[in-house]
């Protein structure tokens, strides 16, 4: 196949674009004589002797996908080297909006300067929004060398200036080329007004740039557009591979079911071919019968992508209406749509000054760093690494307009890798629930022996959803913390630090707290014992359920008994059950009493009060000890956190 490079062209009306596209095309004879000719007769219509090249451009502005209004054109062009295809982004007040639909799949972008103005802000709007956009190759075409003799030195200066501001940038590869679109300087064939510039032409660097590097290879991606079965015989899964490369036989897994099976056949067109790669269009099938559905993803085994539900992006608004601040939109992410939700705006980016500013909402040709919660997780890899996994749109749910294009940069950072970023963090409201009671009244007993309650017409309904699909899913292995010790331990207090630090980390968790648990659930209990055993029984039934749903369960719980804390323990899988010691000493406990029940149990006022006059069972053999009169509560935490990662079962970044 003919080798193809996307560019995009952006400067403002009067650099020349049309100009030097019209050029490149004439030139190099790209385009079809018929388009020639009707350029030919127009200029002669219009009583101009020469041609005039815009028109070859210009012409297409019409050529507008229905429904969008975006204005960008798309030329193909052939030369015998390599076919282009090139997003022309119009020069007007729309600059961001246009530059980011056309060239967010560009490989190069051309940034035209007029030699008699230099570096002007626009160019330097433009080279920012490339860079934003990871296009890996910028060319610098100096235009209108004409207007200023064919100066080296005013050219040289333009370089310099340009240099100076790039070099903040992450572009990799800049090319400098003095040119004049008009006279076909060093856009075709070399110009002999500059015979100080020894380097390529505008076209021969075109055809030559290395664009094959720039292209992921690596990982393997297919969205599944939409699946073919004209009868029962056949199931192919058709879609553009965005990434990597399949051969025949190639294990994969479909995402978000995660179910494997093999490659059987790819057929590209009508034919079947034992390899494809990015860019190509194909038919897979597989040698099992599984269920996947147009918004899927076939991948391969041992390279899957990101999964996650919260994403880091940055978001450039291309609406009119600018984004609202509680906005939820249609997320399209490749073949795949779904809710989302604008969780937080950190900040909006300056693109003159590319400072971060504060910012509530974000206008028309806005750019921004948002944190997006969607309704479903997407797979996705970050845009750095996969343009097309990495990119996404927003939709208004009710005009059906793209508002937004977005770029992912990671799952949902941590609050504290922001802070380290210094990205300004709004305070999230406390979670709302009933306050901590003070002073059960212990009103009632166990009224039967729910034990007995099961019988033997009552079967365990699986869902085809096992724990190990979520903890994939989540990125983190479930697992039950259970927190024992005294009233006034601190079990409630690192439990809840400990909950905040996952949190940040994107880990999914389940808080089971003694006393809330009492308002509700298990109201009805008291502190007998027996009660007591009660309490630990259902408060475990719940916490293997919320595990069995891929979450990392926190219980705070006195539980003074050892029996109950071992029944508890035997309902997850060895591992996974981590009985944790909050040790205090008595009489710390008793000085910190936070809700006044140690002097009323002193008082004689509540019966059974755990270590007054009800026994509290020390652990034997717990998975950890908290010492919390002498270590604070953060610190503890942390603690805990570095032995789940160390048994991995969450991961640092
Ligand atoms: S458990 O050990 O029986 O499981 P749990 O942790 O659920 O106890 O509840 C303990 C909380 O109930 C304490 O934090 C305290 O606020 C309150 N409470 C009320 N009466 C008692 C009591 N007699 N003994 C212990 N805690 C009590």
């Amino acid at each position: 196949m003919l080798d193809m490079l996307r560019f995009s062209t952006a400067g403002s009306v009067d650099d020349g674009k049309s100009t030097l596209i019209g050029r490149l095309l004439y030139d190099s004879k790209a385009v079809f004589e018929d388009q020639l000719q009707a350029v030919e007769q127009a200029s002669a219509a219009r009583g101009d002797p020469s041609v005039d090249l815009a028109l070859l451009t210009d012409g297409l502005r019409a050529e507008r996908e229905q429904g969008i209004t975006i204005d960008v054109a798309y030329r193909y062009a052939d030369t015998p080297k390599r076919k282009f295809i090139i997003a022309d982004t119009p020069g007007h007040i729309q600059y961001t909006r246009n530059m980011v639909t056309g060239a967010s799949t560009a490989e190069l972008a051309i940034i035209l300067v007029d030699a008699r103005k230099g570096v002007l802000t626009q160019s330097k709007r433009h080279s920012f929004i490339a860079s934003l956009l990871h296009i890996p190759h910028l060319v610098v075409a100096v235009n209108k060398m004409d207007l200023v003799g064919y100066s080296e030195r005013i050219y040289e200066q333009i370089v310099a200036d340009y240099k100076a501001f790039v070099a903040k940038l992450k572009v990799r590869d800049v090319v400098y080329i003095p040119i004049s679109a008009l006279y076909g300087d060093n856009v075709v064939s070399q110009s002999e007004n500059m015979p100080w510039y020894d380097g390529a032409t505008l076209l021969h660097h075109l055809e030559t740039v290395n664009v094959g590097a720039s292209r992921n290879i690596v990982d393997f991606r297919l969205p599944i557009q939409y699946v073919i079965r004209p009868d029962q015989s056949f199931r192919g899964f058709a879609g553009q591979i965005v990434s990597g490369r399949i051969t025949v036989g190639d294990e994969v897994v479909a995402l978000p079911t995660g179910i494997r099976s093999q490659v059987a056949n790819i057929y590209r067109g009508e034919k079947s071919c034992e390899r494809a790669s990015v860019g190509d269009s194909v038919v897979l099938t597989l040698v099992d019968e599984i269920d996947i559905s147009r918004g899927d993803m076939l991948v391969r085994v041992r390279n899957l992508p990101h999964s996650s539900n919260q994403i880091d992006a940055t978001l450039c608004w291309m609406s009119e209406e600018p984004m609202g601040p509680d906005g939820t939109y249609w997320l399209q992410h490749s073949t795949r749509r779904v809710r989302a939700f604008i969780q937080e705006l950190n900040y909006r980016i300056n693109v003159d000054t590319m400072h971060r500013e504060v910012a509530e909402i974000l206008h028309l040709n806005e750019i921004g760093r948002v944190q997006i919660t969607t309704t479903q997780p997407l797979f996705f890899d970050p845009y750095q690494i996969n343009r097309a996994t990495g990119s996404f749109i927003l939709i208004d749910p009710h005009t059906n307009n793209t508002v937004a294009a977005g770029m992912i940069r990671d799952r949902t950072r941590r609050v504290s890798e922001l802070v380290k970023e210094n990205v300004p963090i709004r305070q999230r409201p406390e979670s709302e629930g009933p306050g901590l009671a003070d002073g059960l009244s212990g009103r009632a007993t166990v009224g039967r022996d729910w034990r007995q309650k099961s019988s033997d017409n009552v079967v365990w309904e699986q869902t085809a959803i096992t724990r190990p699909m979520r903890e994939a899913l989540n990125g983190h292995q479930a697992a039950v913390l259970w927190f024992t010790g005294l009233s006034g331990s601190g079990k409630s207090t690192v439990a809840k630090a400990l909950e905040q630090m996952l949190y940040d980390l994107g880990v999914r968790t389940f808080l089971l707290d003694g006393d809330n648990v009492r308002h509700g659930l298990n109201g009805d209990l008291g502190f007998s014992a027996e009660a007591r055993a009660e309490n630990i029984r259902r408060v475990a039934e719940v916490a293997k359920l919320a595990f069995d749903h891929g979450n990392i369960v926190l219980c705070a719980l006195i539980s003074p008994y050892v029996v109950d804390r071992d029944a508890a323990r035997s309902l997850v899988p060895e591992g996974r059950f981590w009985e944790v010691y909050v040790k205090c000493d008595m009489e710390v406990c008793k000085q910190r009493d936070p809700k006044g029940l140690y002097a009323r149990a002193a008082r004689g006022e509540i019966a059974n009060f755990t270590g007054v006059t009800a026994p509290y069972e020390e652990p034997q053999q717990p998975d950890l000890v908290l010492e919390t009169d002498l270590r604070s509560a953060g610190e503890l935490a942390q603690r805990i956190l570095e032995e789940l990662a160390h048994a991995g079962i969450v991961r640092f970044q």
